[in-house]
């Protein structure tokens, strides 16, 4: 496996590579749920293909009063993962090397951007666009991997790429949980014992509204009462936003017509956890 920390590298390998090429974005600190898209980069890619990770943290997606220097960095044990799950490439930039001093583009999504998310953590979803349009045009991958746990992310990458027309697939990947449910997450090590004990509530919110909407359940402001009363019960958490939106343009609706996500940011402690479920009418 190679690991790639400049940027000029980088661009020159991609511009030399002829097999398929799949990436998986990550700010490292990887778990179950990261190596799983790792598995399904391979599964596109295929045993001859390039199965490329980045890990980088990147502090153009992070608050002023959000956790960028506290973020975990275990590396080494990052690329043991990758080196055993049959990774290629790793590229690790640092910050500088990414962001030229005096820099002065950003890519911006302006629809599915403003809620959820957005809404709580502004700027952040420019900072991920720049970063992911700039792993794009290093990389020059033919797909790349995103979880379905960060709805909203993969929605705005998917937005991105159509409109502005990287040339790439964009596959999204099933959320990996706890056995009790907890989506994982590079952020659970924050948690207290009894904060860790608490935070399954989410998913149990969600997947009770998802229950009343197969009992025939439509007004989506029931189903928030449903998600928000279950969320009360759980003393450590305080409720970021839980929303009904539809899951294409994340706008909120007022009955479930249309594929729906149901989504919820909830604080432990100091610790922002979020998760999701996408409920269908069949
Ligand atoms: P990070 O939080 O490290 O997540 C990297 C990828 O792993 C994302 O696509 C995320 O959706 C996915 N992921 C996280 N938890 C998961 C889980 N439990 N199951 C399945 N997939 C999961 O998301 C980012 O980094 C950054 O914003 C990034 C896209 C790398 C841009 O900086």
């Amino acid at each position: 496996m190679k690991v790639v920390r400049s940027v000029a590298a980088m661009s020159r390998l991609a511009a030399a590579w002829k097999n398929c090429v799949v990436l998986v974005p990550t700010m490292g600190a990887l778990h179950e749920g990261h190596l799983s898209l790792i598995d399904r980069a391979r599964r596109a890619a295929g045993r001859e293909g390039t199965v490329v990770v980045s890990i980088f943290v990147n502090p153009l997606q992070f608050g002023p009063k959000e956790d960028l220097s506290r973020y975990p960095r275990p590396l080494r044990r990052d690329l043991a993962l990758c080196r055993e799950r049959g990774v290629d490439l790793v590229f690790h930039p640092d910050a500088d090397e990414m962001y030229a001093p005096g820099r002065s583009v950003t890519v911006d999504e302006s629809l599915l951007t403003g809620g959820l998310c957005g809404r709580s953590r502004p700027g952040h979803f420019s900072g991920v666009c720049t970063v992911v349009a700039k792993l794009f045009n290093l990389v020059r991958p033919h797909a790349a991997v995103f979880g379905q746990k960060d709805y909203q992310q993969l929605a705005i990458i998917r937005r991105m790429v159509r409109d502005l027309n990287f040339p790439l697939e964009i596959i999204g990947s099933e959320t990996v949980r706890e056995s009790d449910g907890l989506a994982l997450s590079s952020r659970n090590v924050y948690l207290t014992p009894a904060e860790r004990a608490e935070a399954p509530v989410i998913r149990r919110a969600l997947l009770l509204a998802g229950k009343r909407v197969r009992a025939g359940e439509r007004d989506a402001g029931i189903l928030r009462g449903v998600i928000e009363k279950e969320l009360a019960a759980a003393p450590l958490g305080r409720v970021d936003y839980a929303e009904v939106v539809d899951a294409e343009t994340l706008q909120p609706v007022a009955r479930v017509e249309r594929p729906t996500l149901l989504a919820v940011a909830a604080y432990f402690g100091r610790t922002r956890l979020i998760d999701n479920l996408v409920v269908s009418l069949k």
